[in-house]
């Protein structure tokens, strides 16, 4: 499967196996918004208990936040968001369609590095096993010279997002010959800023004044509380608070199914530090966040660190994890170190102090913040990319067949247990599946299925990534035993009824990510 494919195939399970639908889809549905079906909210549920146990159950030192998505709009002056949370903008006048000129500069970057990736692999085939690719890489003239314009045009385009140079994005546009990836032509308009922002009007109160955001990111709300916070549950500086909440953003090019929405979900946590602190827990977060990511079974290689080439208007160190998408790198989680710009500007535009008594050194300071910022929804996307899986496994008579299986960790799957009935139309094994279903549903999330062939109401459990099937036969009705398939190895072990919560709870417990 290409991995265009794949991403293809990802869309369509996730719809066809009730995973994700487009919002409103009756109204052909709403760009870049999109609703979670059955399955789909059970995932992304597990995956945001597996953040909230990782950040906030297994740390002392952090507490969790529910925050309101209205904010006072000062909030946003104070955090930059109103003046600087701007994306640059640009339209092709022919074909009408609306691009981020950075994402079409980044693109082009990648297509000039794949260029050199080109050459090297001919060399690699060329010269088997005596080839040195370091040395090719620093050395064969036309592999250089692509790397250098990749590397220039990383630089000049870091130096124009970061001075907020529209005229010089505009003229990298031009002098790259960057096309309209749709249209082919180069007729581009001037570069301009977009604010991100959706707004809304208070109802009782008109004009600027009631104007009200929806929030783009969480973490404001955990730092306009950090004292409330702080003193309610007396905790001392290192010290986190964490969230889990909706965020908006008017993204301008929002493709890639839920990679990109309008409407999304962020799980923050702000990390209050000592100045001076900053860099050591910085790289604390970063492994950390790093392990996490691959304790549920994500490979190292699928995974990797990628600083920021220019940084945001708040943070003095920057990094994201990136997953490899089907549609390559990507970010996947942000962790920053915010300095204590947004502390300090609250407490500018409020009046109102935001500092921290530290009794350890008696010295009253604005903490700086250390954020590790992760969207539940690409988290999910992630999770879906690396589990969806096509494998050639024997059917009941033993021939090859095709089965497609969500390998899922055990703790994040929607189903931890399907009980099956061997037949639909006996009735003792009916009601002897029913009373298993019963005490077992009191444990786990299960379901009942009695509908169809037993091999293809297996095939539908591997579909939503369940990872243990019961079935419930004559046998069972003689002498209390049942067959409890794994998903995986596809092996069925006969075992006691009342051994299947202890097989089932040892696997689909969170307890074993957090060891
Ligand atoms: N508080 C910092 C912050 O918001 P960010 O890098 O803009 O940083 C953090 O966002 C994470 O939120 C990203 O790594 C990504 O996982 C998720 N995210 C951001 N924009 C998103 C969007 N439009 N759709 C889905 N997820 C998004």
């Amino acid at each position: 499967m290409t991995q265009t494919d794949l991403f293809k195939r990802i869309i369509a399970h996730s719809k066809e196996y009730g995973f994700i639908f487009p919002s409103s889809e009756i109204y052909e549905g709403l760009s870049a918004v999109y609703d979670y079906g059955p399955y789909g909210v059970e995932l992304k549920n597990n995956i945001k208990d597996y953040w909230w146990a990782a950040m906030v159950q297994m740390h002392e030192n952090i507490v969790g936040l529910d925050a309101a998505i209205f904010m006072h709009p000062k909030t946003w002056k104070a955090s930059g968001h109103v003046d600087a949370f701007n994306d640059p903008l640009v339209d092709n006048k022919d074909s009408k369609k609306r691009y981020r000129a950075d994402v079409l500069i980044e693109e082009e970057i990648e297509k000039i590095k794949a260029k050199a990736d080109k050459e090297v692999e001919k060399a690699k085939k060329k010269f088997g096993d005596s080839f040195d690719e370091a040395l090719y890489r620093t050395t064969n003239p036309r592999v250089v010279e692509y790397s250098q314009k990749a590397t220039a045009v990383e630089q000049r385009l870091g130096k124009a997002m970061s001075a907020g140079d529209m005229a010089d994005l505009k003229a990298i546009l031009e002098d790259l010959e960057i096309a309209d990836p749709e249209g082919g032509t180069r007729n581009w308009t001037d570069v301009r800023q977009f604010n991100l922002m959706f707004n809304t009007q208070l109802g009782n109160i008109a004009g600027e004044e009631g104007k009200l955001y929806l929030r783009p990111e969480t973490a404001q709300g955990i730092f306009v509380n950090f004292l409330n916070v702080q003193k309610s549950t007396r905790q001392k500086v290192p010290f986190g608070i964490a969230q889990i909440g909706k965020a908006f953003r008017n993204e301008i090019v929002a493709r890639q199914f839920i990679f990109r929405m309008r409407e999304f979900e962020q799980m923050e946590m702000q990390f209050f530090v000592q100045p001076g602190e900053e860099m050591r827990w910085y790289d604390y977060w970063k492994q950390t966040r790093m392990a996490w990511h691959q304790k549920i079974g994500t490979p190292a290689e699928k995974l990797r660190f990628k600083d920021h080439d220019n940084l945001a208007h708040y943070a003095n160190a920057a990094v994201d994890i990136q997953y490899e998408f089907p549609f390559g790198f990507k970010e996947l989680e942000g962790i920053h170190s915010r300095t204590n710009f947004d502390l300090s500007s609250h407490q500018e535009l409020s009046g109102k102090k935001l500092q921290y008594f530290d009794p350890e050194i008696n010295e009253s300071y604005t903490p700086y913040v250390v954020e590790t910022s992760v969207g539940a929804d690409r988290m999910f996307l992630s999770i879906l990319s690396q589990a969806l899986q096509e494998e050639t496994v024997p059917d009941a008579e033993g021939n090859d067949s095709t089965r497609t299986v969500l390998k899922l960790h055990p703790a994040l799957a929607p189903i931890k247990v399907a009980v099956l009935p061997l037949l639909k139309n006996r009735e003792e094994l009916t009601n002897a599946a029913t009373d298993v279903f019963n005490k077992l549903k009191f444990s786990f999330q299960c379901q009942y299925d009695e509908k169809d062939a037993i091999g293809r109401r297996y095939r539908r459990q591997d579909a939503i990534g369940t990872p243990f099937c019961v079935t419930i036969d004559f046998e069972t009705l003689e002498n209390q035993t049942v067959t409890i398939r794994d998903r995986d190895t596809l092996e069925q072990q006969r075992v006691h009824i009342d051994q299947i919560e202890g097989i089932v709870g040892g696997k689909v417990s969170m307890k074993s990510l957090m060891v």
